[in-house]
């Protein structure tokens, strides 16, 4: 299993303190979390059906954008909203809670600091109410 870079070494040009995304090892370790969390949901059968008809180029590239954002990298996201993405598909709350399992599982797996889960944890509760079916 890949390692993430998790060294706390600061740069020596620089002194600001890093983000978590400099912290995990940027956008290849971004990238490679990215990979892993979406073998993983591929792989749950109760998550693949969400999936069978969507380009999953794409839906990795869009979901890299998003949590380089999320760890305080470049902001570069230009998907659709959370809401506009999610509210059509219907996802009851056991899918969205067995999702964020499957990403805190990969980053936990990658090495990823406990400091930083805690904050995507936080991430994503709170957008769970624009993932979750209104009424579930
Ligand atoms: C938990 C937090 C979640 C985040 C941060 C997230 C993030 C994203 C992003 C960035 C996109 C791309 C939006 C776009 O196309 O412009 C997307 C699309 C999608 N997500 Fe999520 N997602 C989450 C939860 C879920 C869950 C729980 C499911 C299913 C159980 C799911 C299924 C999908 C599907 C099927 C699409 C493609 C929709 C389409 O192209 O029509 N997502 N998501």
């Amino acid at each position: 299993m890949t390692e993430v870079e998790t060294s706390s070494t600061s740069n020596s040009s620089d002194s600001s303190p890093r983000s978590h995304y400099e912290r995990i090892g940027a956008a290849p370790a971004v990238k490679a979390a990215v990979e892993l969390f979406y073998d993983r949901v591929l792989a749950d059968r109760d998550l693949v059906g969400y999936f069978e008809k969507i380009d999953m180029v794409e839906q990795r590239r869009h979901m890299v954008l998003m949590l380089t954002t999320v760890l305080g990298g470049p902001d570069n996201y230009t998907g659709r909203s959370l809401t506009e993405a999610h509210q059509p598909l219907n996802i009851p709350v056991e899918h969205y809670a067995r999702v964020g399992q499957h990403l805190a599982q990969t980053l936990t797996e990658l090495g990823v600091p406990d400091d930083i889960l805690a904050d995507v944890r936080a991430v994503l509760a709170r957008v769970q109410d624009q993932v979750v079916a209104s009424g579930h």
